[in-house]
């Protein structure tokens, strides 16, 4: 019957959007794998020590590890507190959904997704507090996933 032809197509057009928009973002995040992001080998989060607890670590001289955690609705450790002067390499990774990292009024903005660990380096010369926002849509309270990174 025309119903059924009708269902068929809409179905069919459904499917044609969520692949589009698959698609669209899976572009976007490998765009950024080569401007600022290393995504290492997938991982189990529930196996990585790393991730036991998030949190900044000192490992060198003015050098800095941040294992940050994305999970709905909220970033670990929340504020992520580093010295200026200093170099702070990110590792964030998501205990459920695809997230995003990324701080506002900086090029630091990476995909987070679950399994896999984001990477990044970065310099901070001066104190400033910066907001931490998620791009990627997580559910209902997305617009609310805020934290925040003080660099003192
Ligand atoms: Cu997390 Cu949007």
């Amino acid at each position: 019957t025309y119903e059924k032809l009708w269902l068929i197509a809409a179905m069919l057009l459904i499917v044609g959007f969520i692949a589009t928009i698959t698609y669209g973002s899976v572009g976007l995040g490998i765009a950024m794998v080569g401007d600022q992001q290393e995504t290492v080998e997938p991982t189990q989060l529930g196996e990585d020590d790393r991730f036991a607890e998030p949190r900044v670590e000192h490992v060198g001289e003015n050098q800095y590890e941040a294992y940050v955690i994305a999970q709905t609705f909220r970033f670990q450790p929340d504020p992520i507190e580093v010295p200026a002067n200093s170099e702070v390499t990110f590792h964030v990774t998501s205990r459920d959904v695809i997230h995003s990292f990324s701080v506002a009024g900086t090029n630091i903005n990476t995909m987070v997704i679950p399994g896999e660990v984001a990477e990044m380096t970065v310099e901070f010369d001066d104190p400033e507090e910066y907001g931490i926002v998620c791009n990627e849509y997580c559910g209902p309270d997305h617009h609310n996933m805020e934290g925040q990174l003080h660099v003192v």
